[in-house]
């Protein structure tokens, strides 16, 4: 049993395989977060009243006067806590006081889905338990349900909240958090993975300061600029040590994540959708249900916690056919070609990349409608028979043909002005009546909280599905929000997201053979929520390899490898102009999901022979890759290098990674540690006599090249035991 109930002190105490928290019901009927650290086997101690001047009183209760500094595990506002609330909402008289007591629980087992809301689930009931603690306000009659699942070997626990309107009148809800979680001081740095168009995702690390500090997207989508995952560190953690606090929202729109440092250097994080522009209405009987916060401790620093959380995303995160597929081998004809192709040229680009060894063809935008720029025909999902003299089915019977699979791209979300779909119907995007509908790469946002448009898309994507022979699909989605209206200006964004994920779902189920990859502008929809639906990530837009080293590295701080799309594209990199070896973006591509954007025919025959031994290479080493465990060995963040290794279940197999940036000159051979290995083992390095001892590669390690010999260079080492 992982939740246990400590009836002196009315506690529950929730454990993982490492982890405890523990949650008390006061004398009062509040509720407090007590502890959330080590794996505590002891009974929790009532710490008893406390008094300190200036603070709201809350008579008879063991709480006495730190209302305002007490630790909380759903806070409201209006009655003596001045930090962030949890919730926060407007009755029909205009108040926003909430003041919720316990009223019950429940413990069972497994974990009940989260209605329209992709969530971390569990296969078997006996793999995970589920606490439930219901909260009450009884002047205005609001119930607010808190969940807690526990997952314990996958050493993790996942929280929502669910809110009922029990009351006669309608009521508005202004925020509610997935989950606060308040800490017992401030002495941590603030881990955040900001970004941009094609710098998605660098790790940024500050010391917490007193007052609020706060990440946000209002973008309508979790976006480049902010990743939905805050960590508190220790601030002496690194890679392997360290106490580290890591919490990620499945959630793939707005979303904020706050920390407060209070008066006594106490720390609130705050995490959910963004209160910003928000606001739901809820009448009497309904209820709105949070999106989920997975939370993960780790003593084993950032490495710890990353591990846990690819674990639990890989296996009870993703889902389908694909969760743990050999992922193909893709070509994407994308940078080779933009839009400037026919069926031809689209044939003979895959029928080169088949005699290299690539497994799937993916025709990116420019296949439909009069695509020929970026300015029009989203929407108008129909082979342009221009391109496409015969349509998408017979391209795709002639790409199976010669052996491979084939993939289609489509941007769903979105319409162009300059659209049949958008002539016929204006209204069908995002905007507010008589006011200008800003465009992002000319084009406007289908509005996926209505009805008649979710049933277009999937009828139109059901049609071009059940008549092609498509494997792979790539959802791209490239502008944020603007002139949110239509479903009520505060909700439309959270009712898009409901509606997105309701299209997702069907399309998903409706057609499980197919690997969604999801996408946009790369990777600023890299989040938990789209994972739920799609296993497969376009990490960046930036496909050049010294970029990638940072991008995904930043990324894997909680993704796993096997979400992560990497592809060598052509020199000069078409977003920086840096030119770098076939050999290096190889290596980068290769610790990912593995492809080229690139037109293999124009390659000289030098390259295309590497090529195919990139292949080949690739096909023996991305079981381990994709699906073994990543140890991050040195940070690109740091210095001038970067390195990794993935280690299989069994440890029978090491697949390691090292580069370094910029060449100086005399500069000697160096020493990479390997981790994660078996000590006892002895591996041979694959196309070499040489044998190691586990514990010799974890301890002294292999020798990493001079850095004297040119910019960008990497090294790879395919490592496997008896
Ligand atoms: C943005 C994507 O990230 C690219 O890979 C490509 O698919 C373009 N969109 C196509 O418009």
């Amino acid at each position: 049993m992982s939740i246990r109930f400590q009836e002196n002190i009315k506690a529950f105490h929730l454990g993982t395989v490492k982890s405890t928290y523990v949650i008390q019901i006061l004398s009062s009927g509040h509720l407090a977060n007590r502890y959330w650290g080590e794996k505590l086997e002891a009974d929790f101690q009532d710490i008893g009243p406390m008094d300190r001047a200036f603070s709201p009183f809350l008579p008879g209760s063991n709480l006495k006067s730190l209302l305002d500094s007490a630790k909380f595990e759903y806070p409201t506002s209006g009655n003596g806590d001045y930090r962030i609330p949890a919730l926060h909402m407007k009755h029909s008289d205009g108040s926003t006081i909430l003041d919720l007591r316990y009223k019950s629980h429940k413990i069972s087992a497994g974990k009940a889905p989260l209605k329209g809301l992709p969530a971390v689930y569990a296969v078997k009931d006996s793999e995970a338990e589920t606490l439930i603690i219901t909260l009450e306000d009884k002047l205005k009659n609001i119930e607010v349900e808190l969940s807690y699942t526990v997952f314990a070997t996958y050493d993790a626990i996942t929280r929502s909240a669910k809110i009922t309107n029990g009351g006669k009148d309608a009521t508005e809800i202004l925020k509610a958090a997935s989950a606060v979680i308040d800490f017992d001081h401030s002495n941590y740095d603030l881990i955040t993975l900001p970004g941009s168009w094609a710098r998605e995702r660098s790790i940024s690390r500050a010391p917490l300061r007193p007052g609020s500090q706060s990440i946000a997207s209002s973008r309508g989508a979790s976006s480049h600029q902010y990743n939905p995952f805050v960590a508190l560190a220790d601030k002496n953690a690194d890679e392997s040590k360290g106490e580290v606090f890591g919490m990620s929202l499945v959630y793939s729109g707005n979303f904020e994540a706050d920390a407060e440092v209070e008066q006594d250097g106490l720390t609130r994080v705050s995490v959910g959708i963004n209160s910003f522009d928000f606001t739901w209405r809820l009448e009497s009987g309904e209820s709105f249900q949070t999106p989920e916060l997975v939370l993960v401790r780790s003593s084993e620093g950032f490495g710890g916690m990353s591990r846990i959380f690819h674990k639990l995303y890989r296996e009870r995160l993703c889902r389908g056919k694909h969760q743990y597929s050999d992922r193909y081998v893709l070509i994407n004809n994308w940078e080779a070609t933009y839009f400037n192709f026919n069926e031809e040229l689209l044939v003979s680009i895959a029928s080169e990349a088949k005699n290299m060894g690539v497994e799937l063809f993916v025709l990116d935008d420019g296949w439909f409608g009069k695509r020929n720029t970026d300015n029009c025909s989203l929407g108008d999902w129909f082979a342009d028979l221009n391109k496409l003299p015969a349509g998408i089915g017979s391209l795709s019977e002639k790409i199976t043909a010669l052996g491979m699979k084939f993939g289609l791209w489509f941007e769903p979300e979105m319409v162009s002005p300059d659209s049949d779909l958008y002539r016929a119907h204006p209204d069908w995007c995002i905007h507010v009546k008589d006011r200008p509908r800003t465009e992002g790469r000319q084009q406007l946002i289908l509005d996926f909280s209505r009805a008649c448009v979710r049933e277009y898309i999937v009828d139109v994507m059901g049609k071009i599905f059940s008549s092609s022979k498509i494997s792979y699909v790539k959802w791209d989605m490239n502008r944020h929000m603007t002139e949110i209206g239509s479903a009520g200006q505060r909700e439309t964004a959270h009712r898009y997201m409901l509606g997105l994920y309701e299209v997702l779902e069907t399309l998903t189920s409706k057609y499980p053979d197919i690997l969604f990859e999801s996408c946009s502008g790369g990777g600023g929809r890299f989040d938990p929520g789209m994972m739920f639906y799609m296993p497969q990530v376009w990490t960046s837009d930036n496909s050049d390899a010294v970029s990638r080293l940072k991008i995904q590295y930043g990324t894997s701080l909680v993704y796993p490898i096997s979400s992560m799309g990497a592809h060598v594209s052509a020199v000069p990199n078409h977003q920086n102009h840096r030119i770098s070896s076939l050999e290096f973006r190889g290596h980068v591509a290769m610790s990912g999901n593995f492809g080229y954007e690139l037109d293999v025919r124009k390659m000289p025959q030098e390259e295309k022979d590497l090529v195919v031994s990139q292949i080949k290479l690739y096909k023996e080493i991305r079981r381990t890759v994709l699906y073994g465990t990543q140890y991050r060995l040195k940070s690109p963040f740091e210095g001038n290098e970067c390195a990794w290794n993935y280690v299989s279940d069994d440890k029978k197999d090491v697949v390691a990674f090292y580069s370094y940036v910029l060449a100086e000159a005399n500069r000697r051979t160096g020493k990479l540690k390997l981790a994660g290995l078996d000590p006892a083992k002895n591996y041979k390095i694959k196309g070499t006599e040489e044998v190691y001892n586990g514990d010799y590669l974890m301890k002294v390690g292999l020798v990493t090249p001079s850095q004297s010999s040119g910019d960008f260079k990497s090294s790879f080492w395919h490592l496997q035991s008896e």
